[in-house]
């Protein structure tokens, strides 16, 4: 099914197969299309595109009544219903035929036959509004199955009850989908609903179905890889070196928010190339990048905007300009915005020295003071300025090249702790390094990069240098 609002593509192009007898969870993000998806198949939305079969048949649902024709029912966060009106005149005033005159003593008698077979206990003549959250829910699920619907869709029928009780009633239910009598789609928030009643997921992303399968095939960590994109993504990336040769060959990767990607290999194979198309120094032929699931060109704006930093290798000739001051230096990235900038496009010196002092003194950087030319400065304290600045303003994208090269023990340990520092605070980092020793210390997970490509990829934990250091030289 597709479903648009305007521009919007709610939902693009989703399957979903239920067995009979199924209990399909479907999870996603705020705003992944999950209720529209359920209110599609109930014919409370024209879907744009799509179909619906019902045991191999195709079926048009003009409305929520040829949604219940069908055998569909549907639970919604919130109740439905009418406070007033007992239990038992809830259950039947949901029936859409509602005859005008109702058999009361008729109706009466085939609700308590229904409700032996049930599993709750419910006081049929007391008034909806009297009861408790779980109660009414469970009402609201009764009502359902008393109006022999045999697809039941429960839009986040939990949130609004304590653990106990949500336990109760999709157990409940799960004993009845196992018995045949009724199928699930649950829309939920909580993995640990799916994991503990489901026996398939779909997992939605901006509309898409991003991937699923059976529960018990899944992590809790794929499912929530699924539901959120990767803050940085490579999408087939290609990428030429200053002689028109590839050095970027269709590379794909993902960085996670919280996580430190480490790119081992030899340098010379793609590393440089890769990391001046992200930091905007040099363009792609073909690929692209996102950042947090969206489109990104490396300008100076997007690049602010989205909080990407890059830590060059050799940052005296990528990142500097030696016969600047370092207070210029450190103010590259924001010398055009406020304090720094003023009206008609001139810079204040001084607050532009304030920056500067302030950053020399939060970084430890050695030099004479901010108005000194960079040239004065020793290698590391060259590298401490350009990690200064861009590492001062909590990045969501780290990317660094070697950035320990040729540092002393002390500037090495401190440049480590605040790229750990960056990824505990949530940044995805891109750790690329010659240096297989720092790269086992640090990276959640490693890749190998040989000639272009990405050619061998292990968690940390599992990780064992002597199969790296192999793959470093040549495809496994
Ligand atoms: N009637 C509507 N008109 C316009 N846009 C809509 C309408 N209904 C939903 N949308 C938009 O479609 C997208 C998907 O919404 P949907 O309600 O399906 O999300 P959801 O996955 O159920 O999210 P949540 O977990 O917050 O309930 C959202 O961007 C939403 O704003
Ligand atoms: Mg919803």
């Amino acid at each position: 099914m597709t479903k648009r609002f305007g521009a919007l593509t709610a939902l693009d192009d989703v399957s979903l197969r239920l067995a009979p007898g199924a209990f399909h969870a479907i999870l996603g993000e705020n705003g992944a299309g999950k209720s529209t998806l359920v209110k599609c198949m109930m014919g409370y939305h024209r879907a744009d595109a799509g179909r619906l079969l019902v045991d191999g048949q195709e079926h048009q649902v003009a409305g929520p009544r040829g949604a219940h024709h069908l055998g569909f029912g549907m639970v919604y966060q919130h109740f439905t219903l009418v406070p007033s009106m007992t239990v038992a005149e809830n259950l039947i005033l949901g029936r859409d035929d509602l005859p005008a005159v109702v058999a009361w003593a008729a109706e009466r008698e085939r609700m308590e036959a229904f409700l032996r077979r049930m599993p709750f206990r419910v006081d049929l003549d007391r008034a909806a509004g009297a009861l408790a959250a779980g109660e009414k829910q469970k009402i609201e699920i009764l009502k359902q199955l008393f109006l022999g619907r045999r697809v039941l869709i429960l839009d986040e029928p939990t949130s609004v009850l304590t653990p106990d009780e949500a336990d109760q009633i999709l157990g409940v239910l799960r004993t009845m989908a196992r018995e045949g009598q009724v199928t699930v789609v649950l829309i939920t928030h909580k993995f640990r609903e799916v994991e503990a009643f489901a026996h398939e997921v779909t997992v939605l992303r901006a509309g898409r179905r991003i991937g699923g399968g059976h529960v018990k095939d899944l992590t809790r960590g794929d499912l929530v890889a699924m539901m959120i994109p990767p803050m940085l993504a490579v999408e087939a990336l290609t990428v030429l070196d200053d002689k028109a040769l590839t050095a970027v060959r269709e590379l794909s990767l993902a960085v996670g928010a919280g996580e430190i990607l480490g790119v081992a290999g030899v340098s010379g194979n793609g590393q440089r190339e890769l990391v001046e198309t992200l930091a905007g120094q040099r363009s792609p032929e073909a690929g692209l990048i996102r950042v947090a699931g969206e489109r990104y060109r490396p300008t100076r704006r997007q690049m602010r905007r989205r909080r990407v930093f890059v830590l060059p290798e050799e940052p005296l000739s990528n990142a500097c300009v030696r016969t600047m001051t370092i207070a210029e230096n450190l103010a590259f990235r924001n010398f055009d915005e406020p304090p720094i900038a003023v009206t008609g496009g001139f810079l204040s010196r001084r607050a532009l020295h304030d920056r500067g002092r302030e950053l020399i003194d939060r970084f430890k950087i050695r030099a004479a003071g901010p108005d000194a030319s960079l040239d004065t400065l020793s290698g590391g304290n060259v590298q401490r300025t350009v990690l200064a600045r861009e590492l001062s303003q909590s990045p969501k994208v780290l990317v660094a090249q070697n950035p320990c090269a040729g540092l002393d023990v002390a500037a090495t340990a401190e440049i480590r702790g605040r790229i750990m520092a960056a990824r505990n605070a949530g940044a995805a980092v891109l750790f690329l390094s010659e240096d297989l020793d720092e790269l086992m210390e640090l990276a959640d997970r490693i890749v190998v990069m040989f000639e272009g490509r990405l050619v061998y990829e292990t968690a940390r934990a599992a990780a064992d240098p002597h199969v790296i250091g192999h793959s470093m030289a040549s495809h496994l």
